[in-house]
């Protein structure tokens, strides 16, 4: 089996994609916490200038604009033209205080780079421009320190996403490699069991995840699959030994026919006894065939609603006489219900108590009670046929449901081992559950069916 490629395994995959919506999820939460807080930041410097420029306007006392000349020199001189920027200039323009040359602009907050104060680099201001005492005022505050606060988050988000996508990337060829590991195993007791070796089962971890749920299931259908398997070597084996002794007597009449022939002495009644051993081996083998058919379960598709109390007295009351010539008595008593009404097959329903029957009156010695009951217990019909003959020993019980299986008593007696067989086949058909049990004494054979509405 070449082994599989884990990049291109299913839980490899699973992993990744794992991997990546998580990965998606955080870029998306990143730019969005950035966002924030940028504008947060932003927010902040506004209210910064605001405020520093309200400080600076507010030394404008009675038209004395010397005070504001000052607080605006003394700023400038505090800040350094980096990051902050502070003008003054009287309604000509003229420069009346500050690091800058008053720059041309209306009243209002601003952003402003670097280039449109005058000033040397690449930066940008925020700006807020006011008339105080007819004199133009412009305070400034750099973006820097916002820039710079933006730039560790980046960078720190830079660095989460980096080592998110190395984790997820590492998870998931860890995660795949376990999943792998076992789906391997899995599938290298397919390739045993395809190999033959059908007692391989997979091994379990025992923690009831998915994969051991589904190995549970395939170890339940392959302990099925091994059990028909023997099941049909256990047959085969047996069909072809309960097969050889009716063939070698048929060779053996045929060999004697063709010795009288040969001497000129009549074979008319050797080649009956050919005929009839042959037409006893057919209808083995055609039972056989039944069996197998019904096994494969496509009569279900047939199913009606069956009279259960009818199909009983019925079978009884053609029973009774043959019963009765045979020296045994058959009798059936229903349920109170007048009817029980089950899902199935008329006529196959009709063959099981008829095989149940013919086995009491043929394994039964004359003068032996036989007894057909039909109860309702909750949702099913109880059918029951008993006897009280000689019983099949406890161990022998699972037996006789075996195809050609008779117990020994029963070798002289006309039958090929087949009655119980198809008894069983039809139950399970139906869905029903069989038992066979001691009636002390006799036997009691137990059908439960569901009943249907
Ligand atoms: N009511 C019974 N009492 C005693 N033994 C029974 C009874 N029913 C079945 N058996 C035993 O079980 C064996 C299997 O029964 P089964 O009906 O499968 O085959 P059979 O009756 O021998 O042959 P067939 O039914 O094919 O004519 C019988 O050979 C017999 O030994
Ligand atoms: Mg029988």
């Amino acid at each position: 089996m070449p082994r599989a490629n884990l990049l291109r395994s299913t839980p490899f995959r699973l992993a990744l994609t794992f991997g990546l919506l998580f990965i998606t999820a955080f870029f998306v939460a990143g730019v969005i916490t950035y966002r924030t807080l940028e504008r947060g930041l932003t927010r902040q410097l506004d209210e910064s200038v605001n405020a520093t420029y309200l400080a600076v306007a507010s030394t404008f006392s009675q038209n004395d604009a010397e005070d504001l000349i000052a607080a605006v020199n003394t700023y400038a001189s505090l800040h350094g033209a980096g990051r902050g920027v502070f003008s003054l200039a009287d309604a000509s323009g003229k420069r009346l205080a500050g690091n800058l040359a008053p720059p041309a602009l209306s009243e209002g907050l601003w952003d402003v780079d670097s280039d449109d104060l005058g000033l040397p680099g690449n930066k940008k201001y925020r700006a807020r421009v006011g008339i105080v005492g007819g004199n133009r005022l412009v305070v400034g505050q750099s973006f820097s320190e916002r820039d710079r606060l933006a730039n560790i988050l980046l960078i720190s988000l830079g660095w989460s996403a980096g080592l998110i996508v190395v984790i997820a990337f590492a998870g998931a060829m860890f995660v795949a490699a376990r999943a792998q590991g076992r789906l391997d195993a899995v599938a290298r007791t397919m390739e045993d069991v395809s190999n033959g070796q059908l007692a391989t089962r997979i091994r379990l971890k025992g923690n009831g995840d998915d994969i051991d749920r589904v190995s549970d299931h395939i170890n339940h259908a392959l302990d099925r699959l091994s059990g028909l398997v023997d099941g049909m070597r256990q047959v085969s084996a047996d069909i072809a030994h309960e097969l050889k002794t009716p063939l070698n007597r048929l060779k053996m009449t045929l060999e004697d026919a063709a010795d009288k022939d040969e001497r000129g002495q009549p074979v008319a009644s050797l080649l009956a006894e050919a005929r009839a051993e042959s037409d006893q081996i057919n209808a083995t083998f055609e039972a056989l065939l039944r069996i197998s058919q019904l096994e494969a379960g496509t009569r279900r598709t047939r199913f009606q609603p069956v009279d259960l109390v009818d199909v009983m007295s019925s079978v009884a009351e053609i029973y009774a006489d043959v019963a009765e010539d045979e020296g045994h008595s058959l009798q059936f008593s229903g349920p109170d219900a007048k009817s029980a009404m089950v899902m199935g097959d008329r006529e196959l329903l009709t063959q099981l108590f008829v095989n149940l029957i013919e086995n009491a009156i043929n394994h039964c010695p004359p003068g032996t009670a036989i007894q057909l009951g039909l109860e309702i217990e909750g949702g099913a019909a109880l059918a029951t046929v008993t006897d009280s003959g000689p019983g099949i020993p406890a161990h022998e019980r699972e037996k006789v449901f075996r195809r050609l299986y008779r117990l020994d008593k029963s070798r002289t007696t006309p039958g090929s081992g087949l009655g119980l067989s198809l008894v069983r086949a039809i139950s399970d058909l139906h869905f029903a559950e069989l038992s066979l049990e001691d009636n002390r004494p006799g036997v009691r054979v137990a059908l439960s069916l569901p009943l249907s509405d």
